[in-house]
């Protein structure tokens, strides 16, 4: 057991683990470059509750911290706010050890549960609205289904102003500290924009409304304990403010380029066009497909209005990494983007219309016409490039205003 266990209110601890060493998650479409948390938290009252569990490998010492606190026999209610593998993968070891508890989540949790696990664990169906008395506390559940998946819901403790969100809220980032105010905030807000950008970014319709509704329901909140990452104390609000700016598609007049290119042409295209860009007054992210972390791009994206993108032509289509990154973007819906494509080619070309068609695809405005280049770009060319990134600029003021 790396870290004790952590009271974080009355009566509710923190019984997680920090994976240090986790570099991609999902398969590997996120890149955890901070590592992450798989947070549970264990709430003893007249009842005793665990709230979600932890990635299967590191059952043993979620079961090391809850026997710091209780005999696991004790506990009363496990409630599993989401199935997927990295909360609920020690459940079928803590339920041999939890003989009389109950397992406490949605319709679709169970049905989850059970076809990952072939269990048959005593469990009751709850829905938005119900709650439990533990005793001095009560647990209310909100159903929020698909943030992010069918069996995704909240669990709210209302004497202790906490929200138990499990994955929203979240942020992959392994850290010796629990909460907000004892972390850099950059770095904590930086994970929490690529966590966004990387998994929420195309349930964001859903998101809003869900943010909308527990804005209705009007609860007290002065903690949000999300399942991976840092705990939010210090200004809860401050992170459903970012969600709500982010599902709807907030931007800054910023832009992020990226680029693929085989032998120098199309980066030194990208190059005259950053410098029109910058000259014109526009922040700039320049990213290199190939070199740079997808998951880093996609999060550098989620607030900037305008992309550009470009790729040398290959077998009269863009380049394979490119095409891959374009491929992930288009499922992540984003709105109220400009973009433009440029790219230098041998004979045919064909790069800038495969990512146009990709684009248009992916919904995303496209604002100015391609820009191409035979071979090396020459003085002409290289003038060309310049004037296409101030022209860009230009739509960027223009679209905010
Ligand atoms: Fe959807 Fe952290 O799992």
């Amino acid at each position: 057991m790396d870290q004790k266990p952590l009271e974080i209110k009355k009566g509710v601890y923190w019984v997680g683990v920090v994976d240090w060493n986790v570099r991609t998650f999902h398969g590997h479409t996120y890149t955890t470059s901070r590592g992450s948390t798989y947070n549970a938290y264990l709430i003893v009252d007249e009842k005793i509750v665990l709230i979600d569990t932890v990635f299967g490998p590191f059952a043993s010492e979620l079961i090391t911290k809850i026997k710091a606190i209780v005999d696991p026999s004790k506990i009363d209610y496990i409630i599993a706010n989401h199935v997927e593998t990295d909360h609920s993968g020690a459940l079928p070891e803590i339920m041999r050890l939890c003989r009389k508890a109950k397992v406490l989540g949605t319709a679709k949790c169970k049905e989850g549960l059970y076809r990952n696990y072939y269990c048959d664990w005593d469990f009751q169906i709850v829905k938005s609205g119900e709650t439990i008395r533990l005793g001095t506390k009560t647990l209310s559940f909100i159903e929020a289904p698909m943030i992010h998946w069918p069996d995704s819901m909240f669990t709210y403790c209302p004497e202790e102003k906490l929200l138990m969100p499990n994955d929203a809220f979240g942020q992959h980032y392994a850290s010796s500290s629990r909460f907000d105010d004892t972390v850099e905030e950059c770095v904590l807000m930086d994970e929490a924009r690529k966590y966004y950008a990387n998994i929420l970014w195309p349930l964001s319709p859903v998101i809003l409304r869900k943010i909308q509704d527990i804005q209705k329901m009007n609860i007290a909140l002065d903690m949000i304990a999300p399942s991976h990452g840092i705990i939010w104390r210090k200004d809860p609000f401050k992170i459903i403010n970012s969600y709500v700016r982010w599902a709807q598609n907030e931007t800054k007049p910023e832009v992020v380029v990226v680029y693929e290119t085989m032998w120098g042409a199309t980066e030194k295209m990208a190059r005259r066009i950053i410098a029109g860009l910058i000259d014109a007054g526009i922040r700039v992210s320049v990213y290199d497909v190939a070199v740079h972390d997808r998951t880093e791009i996609i999060g550098a994206m989620l607030e900037a209005q305008g992309f550009i993108f470009g790729s040398s032509t290959h077998d009269n289509d863009m380049l394979p990494v490119m095409a891959g990154f374009l491929d992930f973007l288009k499922g992540l819906k984003p709105k109220n983007r400009i973009c433009s494509v440029f790219g230098s080619y041998g004979w045919g070309g064909g790069a800038a219309a495969e990512m146009e068609k990709v684009l248009k695809e992916a919904g995303i405005d496209i604002v100015q016409p391609s820009l191409g280049c035979k071979y090396m770009p020459d003085e002409e060319d290289i003038s060309r490039c310049y004037g296409f990134g101030k022209e860009f600029a230009g739509k960027i003021s223009a679209a905010g205003k």
